[in-house]
């Protein structure tokens, strides 16, 4: 559904910064991107909905392309991007007018759009607080009222551009079961982190790595290769834990049980 074809980037000319990437996200997918430090994963996210142009190649969502004007506005309508710091994000004084105004910008008739401004904030449990401010909420309720907006939109593809990063633990707790839920209603969730422990819960994961794809399968077999080693980026939890026991059993194991039977109590 969404395709990058042979795409090439760069911000200034002789320093390419992604050389012929070239992947394809089906509808429905769980798909992690990772990658060190200026990779170029938030590029690539804005490239999925045409926030950037690709240099050379082409990206397409279905049978749309961001090289076409006319196609652009359909592909941002179905592209919607969650980025790290929610503050940057908003625009009014209170959650409700949050989630109206992406709908203004739409056309959305009134009817319409109360409908789909209660089932958003409803979708991010966010309905109690629709009159507050969006900047005295916390950051899992800002982030969770910047997802809302994105929803009312109706989009195929929400991407999460380390959206999980400035959030506290139960912030980001939050913000990943409002992932998953939406994940499990069908959408199509792209979710770029540094966490390896989120990394784990993804059905698939990409790896961006010298400007192309370094690595593309399930989390079980990015961490089980040791494709890692040769990158900046940590182990999961639970596979650190496998490796210092000596184990080597699937990842979705009890790590609890684990413990226990190598230490038995008695
Ligand atoms: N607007 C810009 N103009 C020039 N260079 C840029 C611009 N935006 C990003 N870059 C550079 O492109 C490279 C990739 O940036 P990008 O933000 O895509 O990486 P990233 O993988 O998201 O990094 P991080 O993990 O720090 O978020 C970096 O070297 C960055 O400095
Ligand atoms: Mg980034």
């Amino acid at each position: 559904m969404l395709i990058f074809d042979q795409v090439h980037y760069y911000y200034r000319k002789g320093q390419p910064l992604l050389a012929s990437v070239s992947f394809e996200i089906q509808e429905g997918e769980f798909v992690a991107i990772v990658g060190g430090n200026g990779s170029g994963k938030s590029t690539l996210a804005r490239l999925m909905n045409g926030l950037l142009q690709p240099r050379e190649g082409e990206v397409r969502l279905g049978h749309l392309s961001t090289r076409n004007t006319d196609d652009l506005i359909k592909i941002r309508e179905q592209v919607g991007l969650v980025f790290q710091s929610p503050d940057d994000q908003f625009i009014t004084t209170s959650v409700l007018d949050e989630v109206v105004f992406g709908l203004e910008n739409l056309r959305v008739p009134r009817e319409e759009m109360s409908v789909r401004v209660k089932q958003a904030l409803r979708a991010v449990q966010m309905e109690d607080y629709a009159e507050a401010m969006p900047h005295k909420l916390s950051g899992g309720q800002k982030q969770r009222t910047a997802i809302a907006s994105i929803l009312a939109m109706r989009p195929r593809i929400l991407v999460f551009d380390e959206a999980t990063s400035m959030l506290d633990p139960q912030g980001r707790s939050q913000v990943l079961s409002v992932m998953h839920e939406l994940h499990r209603q069908g959408m199509t969730i792209i979710h770029i982190t540094h966490h390896m422990d989120e990394v784990l819960e993804a059905e698939r994961v990409l790896l961006l790595n010298g400007g192309a794809i370094a690595f593309d399968g399930t989390p079980p077999e990015l961490f089980r290769t040791g494709t890692l080693a040769d990158h900046p980026l940590d182990q999961p939890f639970a596979v650190r834990l496998q490796h210092a026991l000596g184990l080597n059993t699937g990842l979705k194991a009890d790590w609890k049980e684990m413990i226990r039977t190598q230490w038995p109590t008695s």
